[in-house]
């Protein structure tokens, strides 16, 4: 592989913090016209386009905000209703279960903003006459992730639907552009013990449970390798029984465990007596606490180094952290395939 995809996944991680800053202008400037009743929110995405969803959900949960559903599929749940504020978001624009959600949300008279960087749902938004948050076009869908997540606070928040969040925005991306740089260091020594060996990565805090996940989807897009995870102290009720079966598993995993200051005293225990149980299943150990103030910065310090690891193992496998042919051709085999939508 040339080290082109590399470089460009890089940069794209490392602009983030000019993400942010645009994220806002986006959130803030588009004409929106404040609904009169709200019960609800969903949003609708699928891959890269969902995570922000996750993001949101979780900091809803923190601060005692509106419900959050993130929606995953083409048929929307009950709960979807004239009284939800639904957020249609495919950053290309031609997923379809996306679409079809969007189509379903319509129907049922709920109150839809789209969230594209162009294709089929720009088009049908701005021919329905709905709001549409334009955002740049060019990069990967996962590499836009504050692209994605920040217009969605920002419009939550100017509907009164969750608190001012201008400044935990720009302190986070402070967080992310003076860190950076020693995040891609310590992700490059990581990426080192994950080669070769299944990455095991265990949230111990409600806050972090997306930040596992998006370092799975990191690690299976970016770098091609499957990755586990799973919540503590959910694990200690169910998992720890099955680590290290089937028997080629053993010694393979490495453990990463995410770190935040919500991390309950009791569940700081149970990890280094889940350790101690398990030996055999783990070759390493790795501790990776959050960094920052608010719950966001806290939440993208963590998630954004999973990023760094997923391109940094993508270099030494070879592989280009850019291209995911698999999920390419998927989508084209779906979009000659004429069954029902
Ligand atoms: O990161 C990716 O490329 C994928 O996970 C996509 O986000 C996913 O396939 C959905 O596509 P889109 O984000 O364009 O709606």
């Amino acid at each position: 592989m040339n080290s082109s995809g590399y470089n460009k996944m890089l940069n794209l991680i490392f602009s983030l913090p000019e993400q942010f800053e645009l994220g806002l202008n986006i959130g803030f400037e588009c004409g929106l016209i404040k609904p009169k009743v709200i019960e609800n929110v969903v949003i609708a995405g699928m891959g890269g386009s969902a995570i922000g969803g996750d993001i949101v959900r979780t900091l809803s949960l923190q601060t005692g905000s509106l419900p959050v559903i993130v929606w995953r599929d083409y048929r929307l749940p009950q709960a979807v209703s004239p009284r939800t504020l639904f957020f249609a978001v495919s950053y290309s624009g031609n997923t379809e279960e996306t679409l079809a959600a969007y189509r379903e949300a319509k129907r049922c008279k709920s109150q839809v903003i789209a969230i594209s960087s162009g294709g089929r749902l720009a088009q049908m938004a701005k021919h329905d006459g709905l709001p549409l948050l334009s955002v740049p076009t060019g990069m990967p869908p996962r590499a836009a992730i504050g692209l994605l997540t920040i217009p969605i606070l920002v419009v939550l928040s100017r509907f009164g639907l969750y608190p001012d969040c201008k400044k935990g925005i720009r302190d986070t991306a402070r967080l992310l552009g003076r860190r950076l740089h020693n995040w891609h260091k310590r992700a490059q020594r990581i990426s080192r013990l994950l080669d070769g060996n299944l990455p095991i990565v265990y949230s111990t805090s409600r806050l972090l449970d997306v930040a596992a996940y998006r370092w799975q989807c990191q690690l299976n897009e970016n770098a091609k390798v499957m990755c586990h995870i799973g919540q503590l102290p959910e694990q200690n009720h169910n998992e720890i029984m099955a680590l290290s079966s089937p028997r080629f598993l053993a010694q393979k995993g490495v453990l990463i465990g995410l770190f935040d200051r919500t991390t309950h005293p009791r569940t700081i225990f149970r990890f280094r007596a889940t350790l101690n149980l398990c030996k055999d299943a783990f070759s390493r150990f790795i501790f990776v606490n959050s960094e920052g103030r608010s719950a966001l910065a806290r939440l993208f310090s963590v998630m954004i180094i999973g990023d760094l690891v997923s391109v940094a193992l993508a270099k030494r496998r070879g592989v280009d952290p850019m291209a995911i042919p698999k999920i390419d051709e998927l989508k084209s085999m779906l979009a000659s395939y004429r069954g029902k939508r």
